[in-house]
């Protein structure tokens, strides 16, 4: 195991052992109190109850509160979790490479990266489009932090001072794009539904108050949401049973279906942990897939420290390939983050190192064990691509392509 947790691993802290979670310091905790009194505001205001969605929106990011657009220091081992770009150059390398494909068959164009965290992919992937020739136009970013887009311009100036000023942010999608399109770790943090089958009915979770904190309750039936579970029963060709929790998303899709719909020639590249939806939702999965993160320990409480923790859960591949589709896309792949990094050449970028530099090939073969193994990201983490114009193609789907588990 690596020292610090991605999204998806981590020490992993069993329902009812959350004591075991270090104590948050007293501002944190004092910042804790301030977003739940927000939320049980909302609460209040909506009759006691609000759909699971609507907290997890308002605990990452209710502005200058959630935990995303708040201070809190979120990624790295000073945070609460690592992702691949801040683990590893590497990992932006082989995305610059695989965009570098793509923009060379377009004849040039844009970046656009979704959700760039601390900043550090837009940093690797521009240094490695200088150094290959093939620098993006413009590399745009579309963050909804404020505090975020703030560091990202920071860690920008500090990289990659003489590229800093290609980069823009932008506050909505473009109308249209010619180029490509990156997210790592975006889709799994957008909000999503939760929902349980009891007495064979789909019913929806919500959060009420208790005490200073939140509980889950029941709410009223709602017709979209299980029609949603019950058209994924139809497709399973089987009933969830009794006592099922899981989650749908309904953010999720219309993120791609933006992604999708602004893209007018050229093609997105998605990084993520999540399943197709038949194994999303076995029988086995049946507390769902809800995770939260608090200083490299996984839990599964997003009612424990709201505002100081990340809270996030897997990716319906599924959906994202038929959202994209049905926009009119075509899927590029569908494979593990192993697979695609070593079919976009991340073995090149290690044979690159002096050979005598001992200490550089252990430091990158370490990161490409990270990268790469089934017990770190290398299997849970997958990438999806989709393209629009039918001659855009990415190396890294030639390796393995796992599209027909989709
Ligand atoms: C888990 S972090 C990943 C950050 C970064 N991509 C990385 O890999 O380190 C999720 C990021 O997505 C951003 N985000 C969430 N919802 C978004 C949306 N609808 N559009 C754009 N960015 C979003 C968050 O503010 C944050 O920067």
């Amino acid at each position: 195991m690596s020292d610090h947790s991605n999204r998806n691993s981590g020490s992993r802290i069993r329902p009812g052992d959350e004591g075991v979670l270090p104590p948050p310091p007293p501002d944190a905790e004092a910042h804790s109190r301030e977003v739940r009194a927000h939320i049980a505001r909302i609460i209040d205001e909506a009759d006691g109850v609000i759909p699971f969605s609507r907290f997890m929106d308002l605990a990452l990011y209710a502005p200058g509160l959630g935990y995303y657009s708040a201070g809190a220091r979120k990624f790295g081992e000073a945070g609460d979790f690592i992702t691949a770009p801040e683990m590893s150059s590497l990992f932006s390398f082989c995305l610059a490479d695989q965009a570098a494909q793509v923009l060379d068959r377009l004849g040039g164009g844009d970046i656009l990266e979704l959700g760039a965290g601390s900043g550090a992919m837009a940093a690797s992937v521009l240094d490695r489009l200088a150094s290959s020739g093939c620098l993006p136009e413009r590399y745009l970013i579309l963050e909804v932090s404020a505090e975020l887009r703030e560091r990202q311009a920071r860690t920008l100036e500090e990289r990659v001072p003489d590229l800093a000023d290609r980069v823009f942010w932008l506050d909505d999608f473009p109308e249209a794009l010619r180029g490509v399109v990156l997210a790592n770790e975006v889709l799994d943090a957008l909000p999503v539904e939760r929902f349980r089958i009891r007495g064979g009915a789909v019913r929806r979770l919500g959060v009420a108050r208790k005490g200073e904190g939140f509980s889950w309750r029941e709410m009223p039936h709602d017709r979209d949401l299980s029609e949603r579970v019950r058209a994924i029963e139809e497709e399973l060709g089987r009933k969830l049973p009794e006592g099922y929790e899981s989650e749908v998303s309904t953010a999720m899709p219309a993120l791609v279906e933006r992604i999708a719909g602004c893209l007018r020639r050229g093609a997105a590249l998605l990084v993520d942990y999540g399943l197709p939806r038949r194994e999303y939702y076995m029988p086995d999965r049946g507390r769902g897939t809800l995770m939260c993160h608090y200083r490299h320990r996984a839990h599964e409480d997003p009612f424990l420290h709201p505002g100081i923790q990340d809270i996030t859960a897997w990716v319906d591949f599924t959906a994202v390939a038929e959202t994209a589709v049905q926009a009119g896309c075509s899927l590029l792949g569908y494979t593990t983050q192993a697979h695609f990094l070593l079919g976009a050449g991340i073995d090149r970028h290690v044979a690159h190192v002096n050979p005598e530099d001992t200490l550089s090939q252990l430091k990158l073969a370490q990161e490409v064990k990270l990268l790469t193994l089934p017990g770190e990201m290398g299997e849970r983490f997958k990438v999806i691509g989709f393209a629009r114009g039918d001659d855009i193609g990415m190396s890294g789907f030639g390796f393995r392509d796992l599209r027909m588990r989709l």
